[in-house]
């Protein structure tokens, strides 16, 4: 590729432009663009063993399908993300490779237990919600495979939180016992979901460079209060309340007050220290080692056919 000065590329980036593939671009900026994306789609897959956890124990046959389409619906989340990835020159195996090793991180919020059925809602309603408000900004990404990969992202994402939203608010309307399971899941589920958005602003390392690279388009804070915004009203059509006293509407700045993150939490989950950490990595390691054969195969195949065509 041609060389590209920073001032080229800032100016490029200053009119909105869209970075592609073949384009020039700085290696700090492929860098980052590799780190975030990578991150993102390890989430996507993670996040499929919280749910998949409840598929055989759905309730009825209707909420077992629509689980089944959502926890398919990551996956393929996931690998559209590996192949957006790919576009900046690097190989899925090799980044699942440092997902198994710990060189690269998932999502915080997948480390916490589904206990009860109630907290699929929970992780529809706060977990996927909170994916909106972060993802949302992302399909106007400068990184154009990126940017695309997040807008059918996004419109399944609306699916996801609306049917975490009704499991919810059917069992809050239930039995005192099934409003209680909803309300437990939402006590557990709202600060980890908060925790996702990351640190705060004054201790985000990557967050100028993100944000002057038309990478990040909102601080993490900033997301994270329009979460808040977003979600303390859909509480209250629950009738379920949020686990944070501090809760109320500032006229004056015109969002929710709330209370302090404890991002010490945030910290230890990312070190590995997190309820399931262990768990997760072991589950994925080992479907990894199990579907081996499978890869094995598609390269056996694969080669056959460049032998057929060459021969
Ligand atoms: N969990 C794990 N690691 C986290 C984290 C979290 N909740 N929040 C921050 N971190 C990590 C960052 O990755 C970074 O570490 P690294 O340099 O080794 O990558 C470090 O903590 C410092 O954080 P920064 O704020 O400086 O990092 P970023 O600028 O990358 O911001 C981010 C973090 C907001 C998660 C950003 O990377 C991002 O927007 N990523 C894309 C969206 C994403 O990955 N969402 C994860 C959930 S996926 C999901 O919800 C799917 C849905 O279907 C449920």
């Amino acid at each position: 590729a041609p060389e590209l000065t920073d001032e080229a590329f800032a100016a490029l980036l200053a009119d909105d432009g869209r970075v592609e593939p073949r384009d020039p671009m700085p290696e700090g900026y492929r860098r980052t663009l590799v780190r975030q994306i990578a991150q993102h789609a390890h989430s996507e897959i993670i996040g499929m063993q919280p749910e998949g956890n409840w598929i055989s124990r759905a309730p009825s046959l209707r909420r077992k399908a629509i689980l089944m389409a959502k926890v398919q619906d990551e996956a393929g989340h996931g690998l559209y993300l590996y192949a957006a990835a790919e576009t900046l020159g690097v190989d899925r195996a090799d980044l699942l490779d440092q997902l198994h090793t710990g060189r690269q991180k998932y999502s915080s919020i997948f480390n916490y237990p589904t206990l009860s059925w109630a907290d699929v809602g929970a992780i529809g309603w706060l977990v996927d919600g909170a994916a909106i408000v972060n993802q949302v900004p992302l399909c106007r990404c400068s990184y154009g495979p990126y940017a695309r990969a997040m807008v059918r992202v996004c419109k399944e994402e609306s699916f996801h939180q609306r049917q975490g939203f009704e499991i919810l608010h059917t069992l809050s309307h239930g039995t005192p016992a099934q409003k209680a399971m909803a309300q437990d899941a939402v006590d557990r589920y709202w600060w980890p979901s908060l925790m996702m958005f990351g640190p705060p602003d004054d201790d985000s390392p990557n967050s100028a460079q993100s944000m002057a690279w038309g990478i990040k388009r909102f601080s993490n804070d900033d997301l994270r209060q329009r979460f808040v915004d977003m979600t303390v009203p859909q509480a209250e059509v629950l009738g379920l309340t949020l686990p944070d006293p501090e809760i109320r509407w500032n006229e004056e700045r015109g969002h929710y007050d709330f209370g302090t993150v404890d991002f010490t939490e945030l910290f230890e989950v990312i070190k590995g220290n997190g309820p399931c950490n262990r768990d997760r990595m072991a589950h994925r390691v080992a479907a990894h080692e199990d579907g081996a054969w499978v890869r094995e195969a598609a390269d056996a195949y694969a080669a056959k056919q460049v032998a057929r065509t060459e021969g």
